[in-house]
């Protein structure tokens, strides 16, 4: 057998995390609070169904849908992206400046790809989502925390950090932070971007979520604020229209851009063009605003069912992240509960069966940081359900505190 690259050496500890961290979530005895996936009842079945047969019987359409594409993505959906997705939040995109990707986390990948030779550092948040320190390990980058606090990154300590470690670029996820919940302050994006651009250092504002806004004030992107094209907007499909669909996107300067197509013929080519045929006529058609608010509808009464549980069920004393959106919160036990340990008695007790993810595996420095920790998604899970498994678990911790 020929020898692995060492790559595969390196991300060897994060993928063992993630498949440990995200194997018990599809066992249909459990009530999951772990996963991330959108609600099924927030993936517009119907609609894609009326889409894909009009596409298929349109001529022109159903061969463009099965034809190779061009490397930036669809014209319509860049469109798409510049005019109902950014400009409402303050950002102005020319669409020859998006790059249509194959979900998200394909748009991560190519950044690594233009920036990140083996042994550079990448400052991530202290938690951060972890699939992205799976990629940043597997171009063998040196992954450093930065903390956070209610009001997300730290800027003081990102500033000492890029000072002590010279890093080529920082990852945030500014908008309802996976793990945690939280939202990056305005005042904070603003001088995240300028502390970007002082430093010449990339800012990937990776922002899935931003979307997802059910309560509070929309906050423009730290994109808005960039004057120098050091900020690169990273986001995707996944939440707001379907996650099989891998559709995401990836707005950068001029110079950027032009790597990054490069990056992307050398990598796939473009995207599969049978998907974002069917999502752009999804946005032409008219169909985002009603489907969008029907979703955050959905969420707001999740989240809300979620905190009133947490805070009626939970032992006092726990701390909990109340999310203006998104699908998660993020929870901290009293009295140094471990979390790993409670998710282990939780599954293995026939009258818990309650999933969710330990907060631990979402920090990249150990040593115990998170242990009394976890990570909440109340997205997928229907009201009457997440009432009935926050109770369970709760029982469950307060029996051991005694
Ligand atoms: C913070 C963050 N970034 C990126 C992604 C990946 O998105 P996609 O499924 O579009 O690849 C996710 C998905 O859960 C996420 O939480």
């Amino acid at each position: 057998m020929a020898a692995f690259a060492q790559r595969m050496k390196t991300m060897e500890g994060t993928a063992a995390i993630i498949r440990g961290l995200f194997g018990t979530m599809n066992d249909p005895g459990v009530i999951s609070f772990g996963g991330g996936a959108p609600a099924r009842e927030a993936l517009p079945v119907d609609l894609v169904r009326e889409i894909a047969n009009d596409v298929i019987r349109i001529d022109s359409r159903g061969v463009e849908a099965l034809q190779y594409g061009s490397v930036p993505g669809l014209p319509d959906l860049r469109e798409a992206v510049s005019t109902v997705l950014l400009a409402p939040k303050g950002v102005t995109a020319d669409p020859s400046n998006i790059l249509i990707t194959s979900g998200g986390l394909e748009g991560i990948n190519l950044l690594c790809q233009l920036f990140i030779d083996p042994g550079d550092v990448i400052l991530v948040e202290s938690p951060t989502f972890v699939h992205c320190v799976e990629i940043f390990e597997m171009f063998q980058a040196r992954c450093v925390s930065v903390a956070m606090d209610d009001s997300g990154m730290v800027p003081e300590d990102l500033e000492e950090k890029i000072k002590r470690h010279s890093p080529k670029m920082a990852y945030l996820i500014p908008t309802f932070h996976n793990p945690t919940g939280r939202t990056l302050s305005l005042e904070r994006r603003e001088r995240i971007a300028g502390i970007g651009s002082a430093h010449d250092v990339i800012i990937l504002e990776d922002d899935p979520y931003r979307d997802i806004r059910y309560s509070g004030v929309d906050l423009p992107p730290i994109k808005s604020f960039d004057k120098t094209g050091h900020t690169v907007l990273a986001s995707s499909f996944s939440k707001i229209f379907s996650p099989g669909s891998r559709l995401g996107y990836v707005f950068a300067s001029d110079e950027i851009s032009s790597k990054l197509l490069d990056a992307k013929t050398a990598t796939n080519s473009h995207t599969s063009m049978l998907p974002q045929v069917i999502c752009a006529e999804f946005f032409k058609r008219g169909y985002y605003p009603s489907h969008h608010d029907r979703i955050c509808g959905l969420y707001r009464e999740r989240r809300d069912v979620m905190i009133d549980s947490i805070d009626r069920f939970f032992p006092e004393g726990t701390e909990r992240v109340f999310p203006d959106g998104g699908l998660f919160t993020w929870a901290t036990l009293p009295c140094g509960i471990d979390t790993t340990e409670l998710l282990a008695e939780s599954l293995a007790n026939p009258d818990v069966r309650v999933a969710f993810v330990a907060g631990e595996g979402f920090f990249i420095e150990g040593g115990g940081m998170g242990r009394d920790s976890m990570r909440i998604s109340f997205g997928s899970v229907p009201p009457e359900k997440i009432r009935v498994g926050a109770e369970r678990l709760g029982r469950l911790i307060l029996g051991k505190l005694g």
